[in-house]
């Protein structure tokens, strides 16, 4: 298994991810603001291990933290604001800064702050863990959901199956969401072989999707993104299966920038498109996709290529990092707990709560 991120005797280590595949760099800091500074520059990315190194993050700075227990409420709002701060779009860094924020404030009055901080420690290792857990039960889910749906393709030919940006171990902690699904149907004998868009501009599919499906020996081609409408014309991909950012009560999806398109066009081709992740990627605070908060990117991500200059240095540049597909273009939305189709209002409510 792909070493991603794990947290041992105080240290948080990482794989950088903006150098793969070329070069695998494996990075150890107890430094706080450096494992912020890994999230915003996408070192660690990807909503579930966004979310598991939020957690690991505020275990660092609660244990740089050198006052006493009276200073400490200031201290833990300002360290929880700036985790905050670190990326807007993926739910799951704000689903742990909460649940870590659960444990100062059912602790802090009664405990002393040793015993805070070992507890709040055992809540970030728990959102790791449970990140794991969920790419297995989601793989399965999405498994079962697919040979409902093509129970009858599947008697005659295997499946070709379109996916966006990185939703593997890179991304989850476990064995991926939308590639745990992939993982685990190609393993059942369902794959025939996976489309991988390449993911402009940081190429998440190109270099780590690509770089993931090697290392598993499953067949795979990478495209690049704007070319999903002519293979899915051509017969050569059956339906697409992603990860999530965000997805609102009415099952509204934000995800890597490009999703979108590959929704529409699959809709017009009357293919279905998935979307796999965990509960804590719903938020059901939101009604609909126009209230997720949609990070802009540096323009310079644009307008160079891996540091080399590709368009002048004053070019304009929109650069948004995700876009968000309706709900209706979404066939289903595998969790760990079931895959949700047909009324995401009342089926993601219930996931959410049960
Ligand atoms: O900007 P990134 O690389 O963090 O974006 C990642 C994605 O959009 C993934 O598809 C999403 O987080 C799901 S990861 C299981």
């Amino acid at each position: 298994m792909i070493d991603a991120l794990s947290f041992k005797n105080g240290t948080f280590r990482y794989l950088d991810q903006r150098f793969l595949p070329l070069q695998e760099i494996h990075v150890e800091t107890k430094d706080h603001q450096e494992a912020i500074e890994a999230i915003k520059t996408l070192a660690v990315r990807g909503a579930p291990l966004i979310g598991a190194s939020a957690g690991y993050t505020v275990v660092l700075g609660i244990n740089e933290y050198t006052g006493d227990k009276a200073g400490f409420p200031a201290y833990f709002e300002k360290l929880i604001a700036d985790v905050n701060a670190s990326r807007p779009t993926a739910v799951n860094l704000f689903f742990a800064t909460k649940k870590m924020q659960a444990v100062y404030d059912a602790n802090f009055e009664n405990d002393s702050l040793e015993t805070i901080f070992a507890k709040m420690t055992d809540m970030a290792h728990k959102i790791y863990n449970d990140e794991v857990d969920n790419c297995d039960k989601i793989a399965r889910h999405g498994v079962d959901l697919i040979k409902r749906d093509f129970a009858d393709v599947l008697k005659t030919r295997k499946l070709n199956v379109l996916t966006h940006c990185n939703t593997g171990t890179l991304a989850c902690c476990g064995i991926g969401t939308a590639l745990g699904v992939i993982r685990l149907a190609y393993e059942e004998g369902l794959i025939e072989r996976v489309i991988s868009a390449e993911s402009r501009p940081l190429l998440q599919g190109l270099r780590l999707t690509a770089w993931e499906l090697e290392h598993d020996g499953i067949p795979f081609a990478s495209i690049s993104d704007s070319s999903s409408a002519i293979l899915m014309q051509r017969g050569m991909i059956d339906f697409a299966v992603t990860g999530a950012d965000r997805i609102t009560a009415n099952g509204d999806t934000a995800n890597k920038i490009g999703t979108f398109a590959h929704a529409i066009s699959a809709k017009y081709h009357g293919l279905p498109f998935y979307i796999a992740a965990p509960v804590s990627t719903i938020d059901i605070t939101m009604a609909k996709g126009t209230e997720i908060p949609i990070e802009e990117r540096n323009a310079d991500e644009l307008r160079k290529i891996f540091g080399t200059q590709v368009a002048t240095p004053t070019t304009p540049v929109v650069n948004y990092a995700f876009d968000v597909t309706p709900g209706t273009l979404i066939r289903g939305i595998i969790t760990e707990k079931e895959a949700v189709v047909g009324n995401y209002n009342e089926g993601l409510a219930k996931v959410v709560n049960a």
